[in-house]
């Protein structure tokens, strides 16, 4: 683990957000004063969600959700984990009227960021803020395996959790896909990514990996002993099993964390699987 990510890992999550913000100061300054930066994005300081252009992560998933997952613009779509709106963002483009979005998250300053800056434009985007506990992102509230969603019974065409379940502990994760399982129309999808280990990828030429997590479990690993939700990986099996919750497993594409070389199956860093409610 690089130096600079074990300090980050040292210090508290709230310490986490303002140290991003810091650093950032200048050049969101720069960008704020030449108009560099769009309004509609946030500045970089504020986003704490992941590294590489989030404008372009965005779109990129928007791709996804179509091809993989098979969003219509006139579906009910919930982003769990919905961070600083960079999926939202996009959504707002291929949702219509018919369509529409909830997002929740546990960090205020997404959720306020995206109240401010797309509710008030697009009535059909909701995003509600859940007091709940992860050691990376929130130090205390409600703990998250016992969480209800704050939904009906079969409201949603279409769920999704881009880079969440990698940063959430198997009893949180099982109480999540509970919940997608319940909220999910029949027929409905769930897309959601993963760091998944225990699949065989021996037609793969495979590089070094990215990350390597040494904290061991059975069937899931740590990447930092300390800071659990730091980043977590789970087996394949126990995805399948036990995970999906009834749903059916429908599709697996590799991510390139892994250090997979295959330009086929490349989409993006973590893995993706794409669960269907029958
Ligand atoms: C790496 S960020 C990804 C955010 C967003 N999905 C995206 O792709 O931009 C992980 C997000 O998961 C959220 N998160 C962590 N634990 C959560 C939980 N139990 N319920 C909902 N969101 C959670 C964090 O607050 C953070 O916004």
């Amino acid at each position: 683990m690089s130096t600079l990510r074990k300090i980050y890992y040292s210090i508290s999550p709230s310490q986490r957000l303002w140290a991003r913000r810091i650093a950032f100061l200048p050049v969101d300054f720069w960008e704020t004063i030449t108009g560099k930066r769009s309004k509609d994005i946030p500045p970089r300081g504020m986003i704490y969600t992941g590294a590489g252009s989030f404008v372009k992560a965005g779109n990129l998933y928007l791709s996804f959700f179509r091809k993989y997952g098979d969003i219509k613009p006139n579906h009910r779509v919930l982003d769990v984990g919905s961070g600083i709106g960079r999926m939202a963002l996009p959504l707002t483009q291929y949702l219509n009227t018919e369509g529409s979005y909830e997002g929740f998250d546990i960090v205020e300053t997404g959720i306020n960021w995206c109240k401010r800056n797309i509710s008030t434009k697009y009535p059909n985007f909701h995003f509600r803020l859940m007091h709940l506990k992860n050691d990376l992102y929130s130090s205390d509230g409600q703990l998250a395996k016992l969480f209800q969603f704050p939904y009906d019974n079969e409201e949603f065409d279409f769920i999704f959790l881009t880079s969440v379940f990698t940063h959430m502990l198997p009893d949180e994760v099982e109480n999540y896909m509970s919940e997608i399982y319940r909220t999910l129309k029949k027929g409905g999808t769930c897309f959601a990514t993963f760091f998944v280990y225990g699949i065989n990828m021996s037609d793969k030429i495979i590089t070094k990996p990215f990350f390597t997590f040494p904290v061991d479990k059975g069937y899931y690993k740590l990447l930092d002993p300390k800071v659990q939700s730091a980043n977590v990986a789970y087996d394949y099996n126990y995805i399948e099993k036990t995970l999906s919750k009834g749903m059916k497993l429908k599709i697996f594409i590799p991510g390139h964390w892994t250090g997979i070389e295959s330009k086929e199956t490349i989409n993006d860093f973590q893995d993706i699987i794409v669960f269907e409610k029958n």
